[in-house]
């Protein structure tokens, strides 16, 4: 095989991506069927005719939660509406919006007052019902998609490239990996559920440099067939680890390591084929992994494929031609000086060529961002890797940028994120290797296991293996994105396999619970009640659920979403510690609730979707 050979053999993979992005967009609930948006449609329309135009009262308007001790349903503040009219005495406007809205008897609210500069008030009873419980009813699995048109510019229609996980062959996949794996894939679904027309999942494959000639040679010097057969990415690993460790002591092994380097970088049939085989038998481990995470990607095109071969000088010789890069008088290196980052600030020098011609990471990932644009024209082009790699981003994008790569519509972004702590350090094993994923799901299932067993005795094992298999893996997840992803995590077993609070256990536990309670219940329809304080509180808090999907995503903030989840369990285990559904005397009432604790399922459910955790059966 040659390069050309391969880079056909992986065309299959571009063409699939191509076929994505030609598929119609699939139409997506809009916002304005929403609760909070037809509330907000309401007001906004009432205060049209005094205050501006319609756009400015909208984005001046942000329907929020009042704090807990007032006893609204919601709140808004007049402050950016005082511009908008160049009101500057706020109690004045206050009290002029409260009484505009309170001589529309006929709208969905009851009669508004003023806190401070807010407005607040409550959503008649029969409307909050009919309206948030119906939503649910009409979108069940969907509720919480939208087409994402809110403020943000929208995303309606867009194309978002998201690259995460790119993990690197011939060895497992560490804590790294796991956390890019794990916040690529919610914010890819966070995008898809708030109207992006196409996201492209991409496991950009680190898969090219000097580290597969060295581990070629090593092969050829201590490896065999058997050990590709079983743990063969461990093995490859060690293998590595040993080539390594010999070369420091061997210059004569470090020679020939580098030989063999440049030797695959420049083409050689037989090395490439081997490497090749290395590199699909890991792409073979890494997708059991990943399917055990529910992960899926259009594609695994790496570095080797954008970064290599024939096309590999191209992009340094354009830069030595613009004068941005320069040769190395002493070394014979491509260097790039004082190129001014975002800011305008300088950054550090950086090498784009080695001096004996071969590539370096920065040089692949400039070419790799290059075609990608040029072939898929991604609105959005996000990178999922830690946040050490913060420098190496700024390098990349200023080049891109100096180049005319990158340009004004796209908006690339390195979306970082914090190191894997145990004991306050990065976490590793006794032998100082980094720890691996399937190890930690391993040892998470296990840990789940013992604890449904100790719950619930007469489980079959199969359910039993079913059931810690979910809840196993939905606790490494949920530790990843329960929190803002720029802070470090680690493994508090504890805590995350807590049924009582903070943990996926925790939702899955609600939702299987509510599951359980509506098994005894006849299944009820929506009607009219007078509601318990709790009672509004859960439906406000539903209402919110698909706001809370479109914060999440523009912000780039999965944990957000974790966040209301959790709030959200926290006011059913409340309502469901006060009031027993299945006592409720009054029948319309009793159905009432009946539905709404089933919306609540519903939204933890779907809101667990979209973070990538399943629900169990049992627990
Ligand atoms: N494989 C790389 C690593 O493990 C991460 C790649 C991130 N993406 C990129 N475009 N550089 O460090």
């Amino acid at each position: 095989m040659d390069f050309e050979e391969y880079k056909k053999n992986n065309e299959i993979e571009l063409r699939a991506v191509e076929e994505k992005l030609m598929e119609p967009a699939s139409t997506r609930a809009t916002l304005e069927g929403y609760t909070l948006y037809r509330i907000k449609k309401e007001i906004v329309e009432t205060l049209l005719g005094e205050f501006g135009n319609k756009n400015e009262v909208e984005s001046a308007i942000q329907l929020e939660l009042p704090p807990g001790h007032v006893s609204f349903d919601l709140a808004f503040s007049v402050f950016k509406l005082g511009n908008v009219v160049g009101e500057k005495n706020l109690k004045t406007l206050v009290n002029r919006v409260v009484d505009i809205l309170n001589k529309d008897t006929s709208s969905s609210r009851q009669p508004a007052e003023a806190i401070g500069p807010f407005v607040n008030f409550k959503i008649k009873d029969d409307v909050l019902i009919q309206s948030v419980l119906g939503n649910i009813k009409t979108l069940g699995l969907r509720y919480g998609e939208s087409d994402g048109d809110e403020g943000s510019g929208g995303s309606s229609g867009k194309v978002a490239l998201v690259e995460y996980s790119s993990t690197n062959i011939a060895k497992p996949i560490g804590v790294g990996h796991m956390r890019s794996t794990i916040i690529g894939q919610a914010l890819a679904n966070l995008f898809e559920a708030t109207g992006f027309k196409t996201v492209i999942r991409h496991n950009y494959l680190g898969d090219w440099g000097t580290q597969f000639g060295k581990l070629a040679y090593a092969y050829e010097l201590w490896g065999n067939e058997a050990m590709l057969e079983k743990d063969a990415l461990r093995n490859l690993k060690d293998l590595y680890v040993r080539f390594h460790e010999e070369e420091e002591k061997d210059p004569a092994l470090e020679e020939k390591g580098r030989e063999y380097a440049k030797r695959l970088e420049d083409g050689d049939q037989e090395l490439l084929e081997l490497w090749a085989h290395f590199r699909r038998i890991s792409i073979g481990g890494f997708k059991k992994t990943f399917d055990r995470l529910g992960v899926h990607f259009d594609t695994y095109l790496g570095e080797s494929y954008f970064g290599a071969s024939e096309g590999k000088d191209h992009l340094v010789e354009l830069c030595l031609k613009e004068g941005i890069a320069q040769v190395d008088s002493e070394t014979g290196a491509v260097v790039v000086e004082g190129l001014k980052g975002g800011e305008g600030k300088e950054l550090p020098t950086f090498i784009l060529r080695k001096k004996d011609g071969t590539t370096l990471y920065l040089s692949r990932d400039l070419a790799a961002l290059k075609t990608r644009l040029e072939l898929w024209h991604p609105d959005f082009a996000l990178i999922v890797v830690g946040k050490e790699q913060e420098l190496h981003f700024r390098q990349l994008f200023a080049l891109a940028k100096k180049l005319g790569i990158l340009q004004a519509n796209t908006m690339a972004k390195h979306i970082d994120f914090g190191t894997v702590l145990a004991d306050g350090k990065k976490m590793s094993t006794r032998k100082g290797s980094l720890v691996e994923l399937e190890g930690l799901l391993e040892e998470s299932v296990e840990k789940a296991k013992s604890i449904l067993k100790k719950k619930n005795p007469e489980l079959s094992d199969a359910m039993l293996k079913e059931n810690a298999e979910v809840i196993g893996v939905g606790a490494i997840i949920y530790n990843d994105l329960r929190q803002s992803r720029e802070r470090n995590i680690s493994f508090d077993w504890e805590r995350m396999l807590n049924f009582e609070t903070g943990s996926a256990a925790y939702l899955q536990y609600t939702a299987v619970r509510i599951g359980s309670i509506l098994e005894k219940v006849e299944k009820g329809d929506i009607y009219v009640e007078k509601l318990e304080p709790i009672e509004r509180s859960l439906l406000i808090k539903l209402s919110f659920f698909p706001k809370v999907v479109i914060q999440a995503s523009t912000q780039f903030a999965p944990h957000l979403l974790s966040t209301y989840l959790e709030e959200l369990a926290q006011l059913f285990n409340s309502f469901y510690g006060l009031i027993s559904v299945k006592d409720t005397k009054d029948h319309n009432h009793r159905r009432m609730r009946i539905q709404m604790i089933s919306s609540v399922r519903t939204v933890i459910e779907n809101g667990l979707r979209i973070l990538n955790i399943r629900v169990p059966k049992k627990m």
